[in-house]
């Protein structure tokens, strides 16, 4: 599971080695990051994505940005409302394996979470290749080129709108959540019983015709279903699709009151 975790100076080796890695190097060419400086610097959230523990990738989050920009690629002009995203994954093994995609999905919540955020931008290099198709897969749309001193850049925003409308929470951006929230779960069964209380909250909430507070619990129980399937290592709209092929190809015993059980082939 990716996780993010805030970056600090004993970071400072991996990624000196994560920026020798010609793909990340590619992708900020002209850049000459100075760490220190960066991971004190105020107005940005620098960020380490961990897979399962392991650090794979680096976030980071300006906090402050707009579509203008100095030569030197900086965001500047303090208007709020916008945030900037940096993204990149250190080793080739770690990349097309749906982790930026993850990072990415996390990052953005971050920065939306902020109800005075209306907009997220990239800027990655302007080629049609791996970085411009994973703005395009993450929802970004291209606003213009840019050539900031030696560099060109690609913008692209994603407007809070956009991310509203298009916004799918997978199991994994659910347990990423719970986990940086609640801490890990000590055990699998720990998630049933606090789905079960749910599960007994949205019952009284039908028994007493509250719609929208059933329509609540039924969310809670479905969270909690998402963090354990996520944690059994797979997805729970996925698992739910797979098993309603098979129910569809079931026969079914009815009980009469609108419920039923499938019949042995
Ligand atoms: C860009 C980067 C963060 C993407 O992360 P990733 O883990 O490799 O990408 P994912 O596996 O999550 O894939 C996300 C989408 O990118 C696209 N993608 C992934 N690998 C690709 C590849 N080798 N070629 C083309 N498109 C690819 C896919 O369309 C994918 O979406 P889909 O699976 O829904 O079709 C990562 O590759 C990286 O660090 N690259 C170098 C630095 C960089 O270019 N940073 C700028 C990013 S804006």
């Amino acid at each position: 599971m990716i996780t993010l975790r805030a970056a600090s100076t004993d970071d400072i080796p991996l990624f000196e080695a994560w920026r020798k890695e010609s793909v990340v190097a590619a992708s900020d060419p002209n850049d000459d990051w100075d760490w220190p400086q960066t991971l004190a610097a105020e107005g940005l959230e620098n960020l380490i994505a961990e897979l399962d523990g392991r650090p794979i990738g680096f976030i980071q989050i300006a906090q402050i940005a707009d579509l203008v920009c100095d030569a030197s690629r900086s965001w500047v002009s303090p208007q709020p409302g916008f945030m900037a995203i940096d993204i990149w994954i250190g080793e080739e093994s770690d990349r097309s394996q749906g982790h930026g995609k993850a990072m990415m999905q996390q990052a953005i919540a971050r920065c939306f979470a902020d109800p005075a955020i209306h907009t997220v931008l990239i800027d990655p290099p302007p080629t049609k290749t791996l970085a411009s198709r994973f703005s395009n897969r993450m929802g970004f749309r291209f606003v213009e080129k840019r050539r900031y001193g030696d560099d060109d850049r690609a913008v692209y925003q994603l407007p809070r709108r956009d991310w509203e409308t298009a916004r799918t929470e997978t199991s994994a951006s659910i347990a990423a959540w719970a986990e940086a929230t609640f801490g890990p779960a000590s055990d699998l069964t720990v998630l049933t019983q606090r789905a079960r209380q749910e599960l007994d909250e949205l019952e009284e909430a039908l028994l007493a015709g509250h719609s929208a507070e059933a329509i609540g619990e039924a969310a809670d129980v479905v969270i909690l279903l998402h963090r354990v399937t996520a944690l059994l290592g797979a997805d729970l709209a996925d698992a739910v699709t797979a098993k309603m092929t098979i129910n569809r190809n079931r026969r079914w015993r009815l009980s009469g009151d609108g419920v039923g059980q499938h019949e042995e082939s």
